[in-house]
């Protein structure tokens, strides 16, 4: 294949995105884990299932770097997951140290590649992997808000039975308990849903997407959702592969859009070959506003504690 995508970290969300790469023909892919044998194993265990699927991307396991080199996407999911009773910024510490070291790997055999940062917490690794990479903003890029919306819309799609194909939704913020989904920019076959649910419905499908993440990882007890969060950065990664110019709700670099400066955070942007090609400013009330704000001062507050780490 002509395009290539490294996966670093390949345990549940990094060796799903692996299958989903290659069972959609987007690139070859390169799975790295600092685990031996871990990464070349689920390689040749996707390549051994390549016949069945029939596709004829290369996946290959390593536990270096050198074989990254020239990657077009990099998507970074090396870390460790949240247990029961942990937030995501539990992870604050440990991820952040991995999140540097992994990026300045990747970043010094693939310096035209983006970035698409997976590990939690999210909007605070955007941050370390900016830094660490030295890379322009519009090719660091953080998926939080496509998995957040993907959770509201199917929420919506359940709570009025109809089909997830006719439900577009936007989760803008910050991935944690304070992230903003608008119900007004969230639609079934382009009526907002405003006009469809009551607003006590509403609300409680805003409340069970805030803590979708938490939902999942009460159930599975051992680690957190992947195939969501998977097909979310594969969304992203295809829309850059493939230059789709397709509005997806990312965590990005604000320069004073929505009031908002020097901080990574999900909003509306345009994804193509160049990365975050546009940054959508959506007018929004003042109680959106203000919603977006508080999610930011959160974060900023994350990204204020590293800084003392
Ligand atoms: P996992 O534990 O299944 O996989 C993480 C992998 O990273 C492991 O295989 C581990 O060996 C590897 N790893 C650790 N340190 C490494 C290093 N220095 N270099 C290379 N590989 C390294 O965890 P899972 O479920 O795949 O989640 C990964 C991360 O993604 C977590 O931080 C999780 O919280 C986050 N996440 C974020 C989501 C989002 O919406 N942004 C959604 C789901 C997960
Ligand atoms: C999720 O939202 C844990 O951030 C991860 O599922």
């Amino acid at each position: 294949m002509d395009k290539k995508v490294t996966v670093v970290g390949a345990g549940n969300v990094g060796a799903t995105a692996a299958q989903r790469l290659a069972e959609k023909e987007l690139a070859d892919v390169v799975l790295v884990d600092i685990v031996e044998g871990v990464p070349q194993g689920k390689a040749l265990d996707l390549t051994e299932a390549a016949p069945i699927e029939k596709h004829d991307v290369s996946v290959t396991g390593v536990n270096g770097y050198e074989e990254t080199a020239g990657s077009d996407v990099i998507i970074i999911t090396a870390g460790i997951p949240r247990k029961p009773g942990m937030s995501r910024d539990d992870l604050l510490k440990t991820n952040a140290g991995i999140m540097a070291n992994v990026t300045r790997e990747v970043a010094k055999y693939s310096p035209d590649a983006c970035i698409i940062v997976v590990s939690n917490p999210l909007d605070a690794m955007c941050h370390v992997a900016y830094q660490a990479s030295g890379f322009p903003k519009n090719r660091v890029i953080g998926m939080a808000g496509v998995l957040d919306s993907a959770r509201f819309r199917a929420f919506i799609a359940m709570e009025l039975s109809v089909s997830v194909e006719n439900i577009h939704a936007f989760v803008l913020g910050g991935h944690g308990d304070t992230m903003v989904p608008l119900p007004r920019y969230s639609t079934v076959a382009g009526v907002p849903i405003t006009e469809l649910m009551s607003p006590e419905r509403i609300e409680a499908l805003v409340k069970r997407t805030a803590s979708g993440g938490a939902e999942i990882v009460s159930l599975l007890k051992t680690g957190s959702a992947y195939y969501a969060p998977a097909s979310a950065a594969v969304e992203m990664a295809e829309a850059i592969l493939k230059d789709k110019k397709k509005i997806l709700p990312c965590a990005v670099m604000l320069e004073g859009q929505y009031g908002i400066k020097d901080l990574f955070i999900g909003v509306p942007v345009k994804l193509g070959a160049g990365g975050v090609e546009e940054i959508m400013e959506i007018r929004l009330t003042d109680e959106e506003s203000a919603a977006l704000h508080k999610s930011a001062a959160a974060v900023q507050s994350l990204v204020d504690a590293m800084a003392k780490l």
